[in-house]
């Protein structure tokens, strides 16, 4: 059952404080397979991620979601990140007092331990902020040495091994090792903050990874050192779902399939031709085929607001 790493989304209705944001949505993402997904702001492809992720403010009010033959509308969101599915946020939150370092041992010893193993949990950890790091990532969280007692680090994976693994995946994505001595996110550049996303995808190795705008904020440069980097991970079991606004980051990946989400539904899929198409001439006739009438947000993103 395990080794059955598919997910598939049914019909997922999804609320947030009450109000219905996905309203059925329907995905199947095999493994080794890459998927895109597009669509203007505000149509729910950040809710999507979240809901997946199992954010305790995304209620999921009818539909499943399936990944490895279970139904795992009702795991917490670390088991979920043990059974190997990960977010990279669009957002990432600043964690201070977390390095990266103790961050990505933690993390890494909790997958490698799976969903079965007790957690290695920091104590008395201050996280702030309230946004999807916080619930996501507290579960695989380690402190610095001080908030990990001394039986939990007993348990994690040895200093030498995790350097090796460390400097390897620091390598492909072209990162100073200096990043990893300082808090998570803490002060970082918005370019740096997505890289150490991809990092942590690298060093987690999950069996499905949603990457939400991996590439917004990026120079030429980064978005090639980026979508290089997902491209060397993407082994022959891992699926990765890009959710992205430019076709910069596709051009490095072999793209399966594209979604198009419009207010909360998948409304148009294709192969890697739709996210041109929709590159070269916006949503618009997409709205027109289908005919949806443009909401606020995605009529500004139009006009380039
Ligand atoms: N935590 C939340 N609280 C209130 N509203 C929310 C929350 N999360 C999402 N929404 C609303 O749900 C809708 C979809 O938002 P979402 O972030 O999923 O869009 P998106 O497609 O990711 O957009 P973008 O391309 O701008 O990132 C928006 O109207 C948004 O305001
Ligand atoms: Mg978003």
């Amino acid at each position: 059952m395990a080794d059955n790493n598919e997910l598939i989304i049914r019909d997922l209705h999804v609320n947030v404080e009450d109000k219905e944001i996905l309203h059925g949505i329907n995905l199947q993402v095999k493994p080794g397979e890459v998927h895109v997904i597009m669509g203007p702001n505000g149509s729910g492809k950040s809710t999507l991620s979240n809901a997946l992720m199992g954010h305790p403010r995304y209620t999921i009010t009818s539909g499943e979601i399936e990944f490895q033959g279970q139904i795992i509308n009702d795991l917490s969101p670390d088991r979920r990140a043990r059974r190997g599915i990960f977010l990279a946020f669009q957002n990432p939150l600043a964690v201070p007092g977390v390095t990266v370092t103790n961050f990505l041992r933690t993390a890494l010893t909790n997958r490698r331990k799976g969903d079965v193993a007790p957690q290695v949990r920091p104590q008395n950890l201050d996280i702030v902020g309230d946004r999807p790091v916080y619930e996501t990532k507290k579960a695989s969280v380690g402190g610095d040495g001080a908030n990990i007692d001394r039986k939990q680090r007993q348990t994690l994976i040895s200093p030498k091994e995790f350097r090796s693994i460390l400097k390897e995946k620091l390598n492909m994505l072209k990162m100073d090792e200096k990043f990893t001595k300082r808090y998570l996110n803490d002060g970082f550049s918005g370019g740096e903050k997505k890289r150490l996303e991809i990092l942590q995808m690298a060093i987690l190795e999950p069996k499905i990874a949603f990457l939400d705008e991996p590439d917004s904020g990026l120079d030429i440069d980064a978005i090639r050192i980026v979508g290089e980097g997902v491209n060397t991970l993407r082994g022959k079991d891992m699926a990765i779902v890009v959710i992205t606004h430019q076709q910069r980051i596709l051009s490095f990946l072999d793209v399966d399939y594209v979604h198009v989400m419009m207010q909360g539904n998948i409304v148009k899929e294709g192969g890697p031709e739709l996210s041109r198409e929709i590159e070269e001439k916006g949503y618009g006739w997409i709205r027109d085929e289908l005919g949806i009438q443009s909401s606020q947000d995605e009529a500004r993103e139009e006009v380039g607001v």
